[in-house]
């Protein structure tokens, strides 16, 4: 059997990249950067598999440059940025990577939780900038972790993460999800179930975690934000268009909700700009999954998704079947 011809947008961890070079004709963005759509277009030209990045819109333009390509591997999770309709139209298969990436996005959620409610980096700003004298009793007083109330936004994988680590702080954990768990798997998780306004209006740290799509883009905006109590905050490491950006800044500006712990944004890698200047805001570079073995393993995993349906196999991973 001939080795498939892959497409890789840019470089992968050294065990994903010895993987797709044992078994496939690879080539590949040797630059840390994303590639433009035309660059993108002449590297899936007489190719079997692309192998791309969240941060590579693949819409139709692409997927229609080559009648030949037989899949699009995302080494992602979400997969917001391909148009999955038009892939599925052209009989091309689209696949993700989910489940290796769970605890490590959900230690994310739990980190900016805390750094957060405990203004940890506007702490650390604080002693690197040479202004800290001392103690004092009212320095940077944050507000409680322990025993207070988590409000979880979807209920999925990594929202289930995080709600096991809250039961560690002894949070009282409420979710909102599109289907609910049966009661069996409520008592089993320690969580209770509540409309989204109710999970707003009740709790002290908001974590986003649905998927994004048409029904999800700012499922969090300025009406949702006014619900939240003035000592909340509210954390996101799903995808930046869930809450409306401007609506959130706003919000912070105006005391309508304490803090924010920020992974993702509308517009990545641009920011709305008054939120550099924010200290009620941490603002992370998209760090989700940012570990050496997470990152190995999602490579691993859209290696061999990528190579199964090149083989024409039914890849492990198929998000259009
Ligand atoms: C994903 O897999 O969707 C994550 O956002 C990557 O960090």
């Amino acid at each position: 059997m001939t080795r498939p011809k892959i497409f890789l947008t840019r470089e992968l961890p050294p065990e994903s990249m010895a993987i797709l070079r044992q078994q496939s004709d690879l080539t590949f963005n040797p630059d840390d950067r994303v590639l433009t759509k035309a660059e993108i277009i002449a590297g899936v030209q007489d190719v079997d598999g692309l192998l791309c990045l969240l941060t590579d819109l693949i819409d139709d333009e692409i997927l229609a440059a080559n009648s030949n390509l037989k899949v699009v591997a995302n080494f992602a999770v979400g997969f917001n940025n391909i148009d999955v309709d038009a892939a599925t139209d052209r009989k091309i298969l689209v696949t993700n990577t989910p489940g290796v990436l769970t605890d490590t996005t959900a230690d994310m959620a739990f980190a900016l939780l805390l750094s957060a409610a405990r203004r940890v980096v506007e702490g650390d700003q604080f002693v690197r900038a040479g202004n800290w004298h001392g103690w004092g009793p009212l320095q940077f007083l944050g507000n409680d972790v322990s025993g207070s109330t988590l409000g979880l936004i979807g209920f999925g994988r990594i929202a289930q993460a995080v709600a096991r680590r809250a039961r560690g702080f002894d949070m009282k954990i409420v979710y909102w999800n599109r289907t609910r768990l049966s009661p069996e798997q409520e008592s089993s998780l320690g969580v209770v179930y509540a409309e989204m306004d109710e999970v707003l209006r009740q709790s002290d740290y908001v974590s986003v975690h649905v998927a994004l799509n048409d029904e999800t883009k700012h499922l969090i905006g300025a009406r949702e934000l006014s619900l939240m109590k003035p000592i909340a905050t509210i954390v996101n490491t799903a995808r930046g268009p869930i809450i409306d950006e401007a609506a959130l800044v706003a919000a912070l500006q105006d005391g309508t909700i304490a803090s924010a712990g920020l992974d993702v944004y509308e517009r990545e890698p641009e920011l709305h700009p008054d939120l550099y200047q924010m200290p009620n805001a941490v603002i992370a570079p998209h760090l989700g999954s940012a570990t050496i073995g997470t990152r190995t393993k999602m490579g691993n995993m859209a290696a061999e998704n990528c190579l199964a349906a090149c083989r024409g196999e039914v890849p492990p991973n198929l998000v259009n079947p």
